[in-house]
């Protein structure tokens, strides 16, 4: 069955049916496809365009139909129980509609009635998005409070913070961490904020013109659970919009993956040892006996690369079309497919490696260094009356002094402070305290427990 035939005389060409084929991958579509229809038979029986008893035939069939996708399986032949696909059958929408066809006859005929498959497609994709959005943000959710509860639990750790890798100042690990929640944070919004722009339908919109037959858009939404129609029926076919930006949505959350993913890896290194992994999250070497490698982290990291592809390609795809819809849109959906996968995966994977990593407090507090107390040192002198500018220099000659004798700054004597600058005074050496450090930086977002434990309060306020 072609959708399509009446016109043509000849038949595609066998490679050409293989290249223009998206069942593939659109079988996901297979429930939002039945419910979109399921609806639809319910617009063109109110429209009259169909009987009662057409349409309960109809949603009867499309009913038995589902049941036979929710069997479907996946592999040199596409069945969905006693239904086979065929590569003719071209797309999902083809497929229903044939299955349907032979369930319950000519009346399955009726069902395309003012449709098209460009709204039809359009109002699948973003269906099948509005079904995914809440999973995904319970995955996201769930990372979030994996990173709550190791803050929480670890609020006592002081480590070094790095700006380009260098030691740059003291503060808590848990501050550290609590700078994905954040990042996450605005990805949960983001995506909130996506969900509203998915959740407007295209269905009635017809090949691009919309439709003569009194079928009513704001029935057909109220049905599937849309909060708007689309305005203009030739965008509404051929608009990628949420796609295109589901695709950043996603390649964003990647990335920040993937910085959390790179501080561990590093940290995880016997150079740093400031974490363990746990067994669970990496893997061995298969030729050397001692490798734990964080596999999972690298992947984490790693997997930006296709999310970022993704987008790039749909992007490339949907520049330069003519309107309205092109045949061009449907690579739209294996990014998208691909990217949800990844981050169905992604998202626990991250969560499990946080829930279940060693902090090593010791390693921590054995990296921190004196010279990481100079802003503080330079603040001393600020407080005394200095100038920042100037105390900035004058802490910086004090470095480079206690570097020259080869002495950790606190290890410096008074007399080479006093050389220095007559601000200078015995004072100074309380400075030398990381602790005190950390917790003087008690400026709301700062790194002082008592900020960080309100920092975690708004974040657990936010999250729930
Ligand atoms: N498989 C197509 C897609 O994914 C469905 C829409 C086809 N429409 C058409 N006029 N050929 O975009």
């Amino acid at each position: 069955m072609k959708l399509w035939g009446g016109r043509f005389e000849g038949t595609p060409d066998e490679l050409m049916e293989r290249f223009n084929a998206s069942i593939g991958f659109d079988w996901r579509l297979w429930a939002a496809d039945i419910e979109g229809s399921m609806a639809y038979a319910r617009a063109l029986e109110r429209a009259e365009l169909l009987t009662a008893a057409e349409r309960d035939r109809l949603i009867q069939g499309l009913e038995a139909v589902a049941r036979e996708f929710e069997t479907l399986v996946l592999d040199d032949k596409y069945r969905a129980g006693e239904f086979e696909i065929v590569l003719s059958d071209e797309d999902i929408h083809t497929a229903v509609e044939r299955r349907l066809g032979e369930l319950v006859g000519q009346v399955a005929g009726k069902l395309h009635t003012g449709r098209s498959r460009n709204d039809q497609v359009a109002t699948d994709l973003r269906l099948y998005l509005m079904w995914e959005i809440p999973h995904l943000r319970q995955r996201l959710g769930e990372l979030q409070e994996a990173i709550l509860a190791k803050a929480e639990q670890h609020l006592d750790i002081i480590m070094p913070g790095y700006t380009h890798l260098q030691r740059a100042q003291p503060v808590l690990f848990s501050h550290w961490l609590m700078s994905y929640f954040w990042m996450l944070q605005r990805d949960r919004e983001r995506l909130d904020d996506l969900g509203k722009r998915v959740a407007v339908l295209p269905l009635g919109a017809g090949a691009l013109a919309g439709h003569s037959l009194g079928i009513d858009r704001q029935f057909l939404a109220d049905e599937l659970g849309f909060r708007a129609v689309c305005e203009n029926s030739l965008d509404a076919v051929s608009d990628r919009d949420f796609v295109a930006e589901c695709l950043f949505w996603a390649a964003l959350l990647q990335t920040h993956l993937s910085r959390l993913a790179e501080d561990l890896i590093l940290w995880s290194s016997a150079e740093f040892g400031f974490v363990e992994l746990d067994d669970a999250y990496a893997t061995g070497s298969s030729l050397m006996p001692q490798k734990k490698n964080p596999d999972s982290l690298e992947l984490l990291r790693g997997k930006v690369g296709r999310m970022v592809g993704h987008l790039v390609a749909l992007l490339i795809t949907l520049k330069g079309l003519p309107s309205t819809y092109n045949k061009d849109l449907q690579e739209d959906k294996e990014p998208l497919f691909d990217a949800l996968d990844t981050l169905k995966l992604a998202l626990p994977v991250a969560t499990g490696v946080v829930r279940t990593l060693e902090v090593n407090a010791e390693a921590m507090a054995a990296a921190l260094d004196d010279a990481m107390l100079s802003t503080d040192l330079a603040d001393y002198l600020v407080r005394r009356g200095v100038p920042f500018r100037q105390s900035h220099e004058l802490v910086g000659r004090a470095v480079r002094r206690a570097e020259a004798l080869r002495l950790p700054l606190r290890e410096l004597p008074l007399a080479e402070f006093q050389a220095i600058s007559e601000a200078f005074e015995s004072g100074l050496y309380a400075v030398f305290d990381h602790r005190r450090s950390v917790e003087a930086r008690d400026s709301y977002g700062g790194t002082a427990t008592a900020a960080v434990r309100q920092q975690i309060e708004r974040a657990r306020s936010v999250s729930s």
